[in-house]
């Protein structure tokens, strides 16, 4: 008997999947951003390097985030994913670093709190310096003159400074990024080993902002009642005994960014003893941005290999079968924990777009975790022509995008965040007030605007009480 095929559902990627791989299989492949070296020896040289020097992350600790986003998947776990746009070299110090964690650690209490199950803690750190461009030329008018140069691709591949030296794509930045990559995860290691994230310790519960004027008093009274609730509840289960409030409250931080240089992502990627498959060693959880995700493209051919967990940016022009595609074709057999995908469609057409998108999930067969990332779909520019992203907005797509997964019949497993541990002033709005004529006061992103530290501990806390109607249903 022959099955009949359903219209619609034949594709490439089934059979695609079964074709043979390896590392470096991506290079015969048309490759989206590909960047032009003026010397592709040189470049040979550095991937050599970076090929010879060890791994930053090991297959376990790989393998258990997989396991920790299976749990997630099925409702168990809540991600919080956040860090930089494009970190930098220079940003690589000890005090820009414990911030970010510092700000994670309080977000994923809130959200503790709110959804009542452990957080996995991913920071966009330790690797995140390619960024994609719109265009691979920046022209600037110079002294009545029109001057193009390539444009910054992150400290992974040029400098952002407006100069032929600074923009000429050198190749030993890629060994560079992985020194200061190694160094920012070496602090991190050091920090949590050494009981930094202790939540006991008084300043993660500076919420000192709560008291600004423009901060609703019903909202502030609910955020303190929130902290202190979250306080008492644990110091109780501690003097229980409870086993669940070390799960709860065990700090762990896994790495992610974008793979976008194939280079640098294939140099560090392996076999291991005693497990099947290629490991990519230089970050726990990679992910393919909006950009970059042709089904047969050389990204999607670099990921289909990877034994880690891999996100997909799920941008509006996406189809359901494109989705559909995608997951088939990163996860052939199905494996639970692999497959993240991060929504990133704007507030204004979230809830329209998601229930197709989870209906094409449907027909892949496999389990992904859906996380909602609210930034890039609502980045505009002002009179002024500085990108930002207003609050509101950011936190309309989180809300939307829970409502609507839920209704789809999927659920909102975790957020994907651009923040900083820093008093920045890039995206308008929040208790705050950043207003569009205060942009300019302390605006230092080199790539998208980020939330500050109010702005994202505002967010989390907006998200924990959306969390805390549904926790425990
Ligand atoms: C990013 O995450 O910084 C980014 C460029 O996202 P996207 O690929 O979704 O545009
Ligand atoms: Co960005």
């Amino acid at each position: 008997m022959t099955t009949p095929v359903q219209p619609g559902s034949e594709s490439a990627a089934p059979s695609a999947a079964s074709r043979p791989w390896s590392p470096d299989s991506w290079r015969s492949r048309v490759e989206a951003q590909r960047i032009e070296y003026p010397d592709a020896n040189a470049v040979e040289r550095e991937v050599a390097k970076l090929r010879s020097l060890p791994p930053l992350v090991t297959s376990w600790e790989i393998e258990k985030l997989k396991q920790e986003i299976a749990d997630a998947q099925e409702g168990r776990r809540f991600v919080l994913q956040g860090g930089d746009c494009a970190e930098t070299l220079d940003d690589c110090t000890p005090g820009a670093i414990t911030n970010k964690l510092k700000i994670l650690m309080q977000m994923s209490l809130a959200l503790v709190w709110g959804g009542r199950k452990p957080v996995v803690r991913i920071g966009r750190f330790a690797g995140q310096y390619a960024k994609p461009r719109s265009s691979a030329i920046e022209t600037r008018e110079i002294n009545g003159a029109r001057v193009s140069l390539p444009s910054y691709f992150g400290d992974l591949v040029n400098g952002a400074p407006f100069t032929p030296e600074a923009r000429t794509p050198n190749p030993h930045l890629l060994v560079r990024a992985y020194q200061h990559a190694a160094l920012t995860l070496n602090f991190i290691r050091a920090l949590v080993e050494g009981g930094f994230a202790d939540i006991h310790h008084p300043e993660y519960w500076d919420l000192s902002f709560m008291r600004h004027a423009s901060l609703p008093a019903d909202l502030r009274a609910q955020y303190e009642q929130m902290t202190r609730s979250l306080a008492d509840g644990l110091r109780f289960m501690e003097v229980l005994g409870e086993a669940r409030v070390e799960e709860l409250t065990r700090v762990e931080f896994f790495t992610s960014h974008e793979g976008l240089s194939l280079l640098y992502e294939s140099a560090q990627t392996r076999r291991v003893p005693r497990r099947e498959g290629h490991y990519n060693l230089s970050t726990h959880l990679p992910w393919i941005g909006e950009r970059t995700r042709q089904i047969d493209g050389a990204h999607v051919e670099y990921f289909r290999g990877i034994q880690n967990p891999v996100g997909i940016k799920i941008g509006p022009a996406t189809s359901p079968a494109d989705v559909r595609d995608l997951v088939r074709m990163l996860n052939p057999t199905g494996e639970r924990g692999k497959i993240v995908l991060i929504t990133r469609l704007g507030a204004g057409r979230a809830a329209e777009r998601i229930p197709a998108l989870v209906e094409g999930v449907r027909g892949a067969g496999s389990p992904v975790l859906w996380i909602c990332d609210p930034m890039h779909g609502n980045t505009v520019s002002t009179a002024s022509g500085l990108k930002t992203r207003s609050f509101d907005a950011i936190r309309s797509e989180l809300e939307t995008t829970y409502d609507a997964l839920r209704g789809a019949g999927a659920h909102m497993g975790g957020i994907h965040v651009e923040l900083t541990g820093e008093d920045v002033t890039e995206c308008v709005g929040g208790a705050t007030d950043i207003t569009e004529d205060n942009l300019h006061t302390n605006y230092a992103t080199l790539c998208d605007p980020r939330l500050n530290y109010h702005q994202a501990l505002e967010l989390a806390f907006a998200l924990a009480r959306r969390l805390s109607q549904n926790a425990g249903k």
